[in-house]
This record gives structure tokens, C-alpha cells and sequence, in this order.
């Protein structure tokens, strides 16, 4: 049987380095032609942080651009955004009904903004109730993730199995139960401090950033001001991680041998770095500019792919509704 995968990116911002190798080139990866590789842009749940009407907008079309330019390919996956199937919020209602108030208080996007005693709001408290519904409403069996978000798959999982214990039979079970596939952070991504990179830590450089600018923040990368001729250990080195994203192995083993016997500067590395990462992503570039003029079929596209979803959403919804007497 083919394995429905599914995950969701929310479009808080324009993507940098650390969500395009942590997490989107796997994601890319594992489309299986079969469209049953379902790729979403969380707006509902993006509308918890971005309180920007234009902003919001604008950054799930560029979200769009960005996954399509990137190598999302709408004939092997399907690409839709989470509001385009309105599926998706009658049965967040439903499964909010069956569960437990102290496993929502557990979960640490909640748990985080209350410990720093600010304020939190219905729609932060009920985020995770919403992913299952995300997860459940498409029969998803793989989930492709961040670690950072085991925990909502579990949500998930636990919703899904009280409600097929209360309303399934052990034959024919409501929901399919999915599981996560973690996607490894083979690549660590630092961010220009030298700590993880990250869009709160202000230290990112996003994949389709102005080339002026993307170098720039790449010569500011921060670096120690031990004298030239000195050796220096690429392990755990910044500069050279960000370095061996792009470059080929042979060129990684040659900066290796570089750092070891030391006289090099680390000025010519970051250039050198900015020349490897724009070349690496000049077709994806160019492919954005393309569509960028072609809003058109963007939204074709996504219309496409809410118009597959939807398909799926009704079909599964039916299957709840009648489960549990709301259709009667
Ligand atoms: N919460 C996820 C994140 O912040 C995004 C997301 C929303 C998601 N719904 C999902 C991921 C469903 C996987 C499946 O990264």
C-alpha cells in the first residue's frame, strides 16, 4: 500500500538555511509521484504569531514560490494551503471535544509562553488539536519532522486512538494512527553567530535573499581573531560547517587540510562560501524569479492541490461524522 505522507510549514517568514537543510530538501525528497505526498502552508497556524494582514498574505505566496523553486513538484506531490480546505476546521472542533485539557498543558509551545508568564490564547492552547486534525484529516501514516515536533505527533496519535476507542470498532478503526519520520539533522546548520540558526536569534540567511545583502551577512559571519599562520580545528568550526553545506567533498577535505596548517585568512573562506551558496541555489533562483511573474499559476497550482486535498478531507471527514452521530 502507498505510504500517505504529509507535513505542514508554516509561513511565518521567508525561509533561510537551516529550515532549507534541516528540514525542506528532505521533505523535497521524499515526494513519491503517486501525489500522495501532501505538502501544506500552515496559515492557521501561522495567524498565532503573524497578527499582520498584508504580512500573512504575502508570506504564504512567498512560501509557495519558495517550496515550487526549491524543487516542489506539483505533478509528483500535491501543494495546498491549510485554510484552502475549510475540511480542516470542522474537524479540529471535533477531536477538540474528546481531549484531555492537561495534555494540551503539557505541550511546551503552551508550557514555554506561560513559564515566561506571558499571556496565552486559545489558539496556542488548542495548535496541537489542530495539527492532529491536519495529520488525521488525509489519513496520513508518515509524518516527515523536526524533533522539535515529536511531541504534537504524539498528540496526534493519542487523539486519534481515544477517538477510535470510543467511536471505531477493532475491525474498522476511524483513524488511521500516523507516525513520525524524523529527518535527521545530518546538516547542522549554525546560524552567523556561530549558534543555531535560527529566525528568533536573528542570525539567518534566507535562501532567496538579495545577493548584495546575502554576502554581506556572510563576511559579517563571526569569526576569532587568532593570527593567520595559526592551525585551526574544522571541527565544531562555524564557518566551516556552513562551508561543507555547499561545497563538494573534495573541496570540504581541502579547507580541512587549509585550517590544519593554518596561514589562510578567514575573510578569503567566506568568500569563497558566498560564491559556493550562490551558485548552489542560482537554478532554484532563477526558477522563482520565473514564476514571481507568473502569480497566475501559482495560485492554479495551489488551487489544484487544495482541489486534491479536499477530495481526501470529505471522504475521511464523512468516515468521522458518521463515526461518532454527527451526520444523522
Ligand atoms: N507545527 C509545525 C511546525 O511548526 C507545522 C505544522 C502544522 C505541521 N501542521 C502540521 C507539521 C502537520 C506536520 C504535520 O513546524
Amino acid at each position: 500500500m502507498t505510504q500517505r505522507i504529509l507535513s505542514g510549514i508554516q509561513p511565518t517568514g521567508r525561509f533561510h538555511w537551516g529550515n532549507y537543510f534541516g528540514a525542506i530538501r528532505q521533505y523535497i525528497d521524499l515526494q513519491n509521484g503517486q501525489e500522495t505526498a501532501f505538502y501544506f502552508i500552515a496559515n492557521l497556524h501561522a495567524l498565532t504569531t503573524v497578527r499582520d494582514r498584508e504580512r500573512l498574505a504575502q508570506n504564504t505566496l512567498d512560501a509557495a514560490l519558495d517550496l515550487l523553486a526549491l524543487g516542489l513538484d506539483p505533478q509528483q506531490a500535491t501543494l495546498f494551503v491549510q485554510s484552502d480546505v475549510p475540511e480542516i476546521s470542522e474537524l479540529c472542533w471535533i477531536l477538540m471535544t474528546g481531549t484531555p485539557m492537561g495534555l494540551l498543558e503539557r505541550c511546551h509551545a503552551f508550557k514555554d509562553k506561560k513559564s515566561k508568564g506571558l499571556n496565552a490564547d486559545a489558539g496556542l492552547f488548542a495548535y496541537p488539536v489542530l495539527m492532529a486534525a491536519d495529520i488525521l484529516l488525509y489519513d496520513s501514516n508518515l509524518v516527515p519532522v523536526g524533533e522539535d515536533q515529536i511531541q504534537h505527533i504524539e498528540v496526534a496519535r493519542d487523539i486519534a486512538s481515544s477517538f477510535n476507542h470510543t467511536f471505531g470498532s477493532e475491525t474498522s478503526p476511524v483513524f488511521v494512527l500516523p507516525a513520525a519520520k524524523i529527518v535527521k539533522d545530518t546538516a547542522k546548520v549554525p546560524g552567523l553567530d556561530g549558534g543555531k540558526m535560527s529566525k528568533s536569534y536573528n542570525n539567518t540567511v534566507e535562501v532567496f535573499e538579495d545577493l548584495k545583502v546575502q554576502r554581506k551577512k556572510i563576511m559579517g559571519i563571526v569569526t576569532d581573531s587568532r593570527p593567520m599562520e595559526e592551525p585551526k580545528d574544522p571541527d565544531g568550526d562555524h564557518l566551516f560547517e556552513l562551508y561543507s553545506l555547499f561545497a563538494s567533498s573534495t573541496q570540504v577535505a581541502d579547507l580541512a587540510e587549509t585550517y590544519k596548517k593554518g596561514g589562510f585568512g578567514y575573510g578569503s573562506v567566506k568568500k569563497e562560501l558566498a560564491n559556493l551558496a550562490e551558485a548552489f541555489f542560482v537554478e532554484a533562483r532563477n526558477r522563482r524569479t520565473e514564476l514571481a511573474a507568473k502569480p497566475d499559476q501559482v495560485r492554479e497550482i495551489l488551487a489544484e492541490g487544495a482541489s486534491r486535498a479536499r477530495k481526501k478531507a470529505q471522504e475521511v471527514l464523512g468516515r468521522v461524522k458518521k463515526a461518532c452521530g454527527v451526520s444523522y
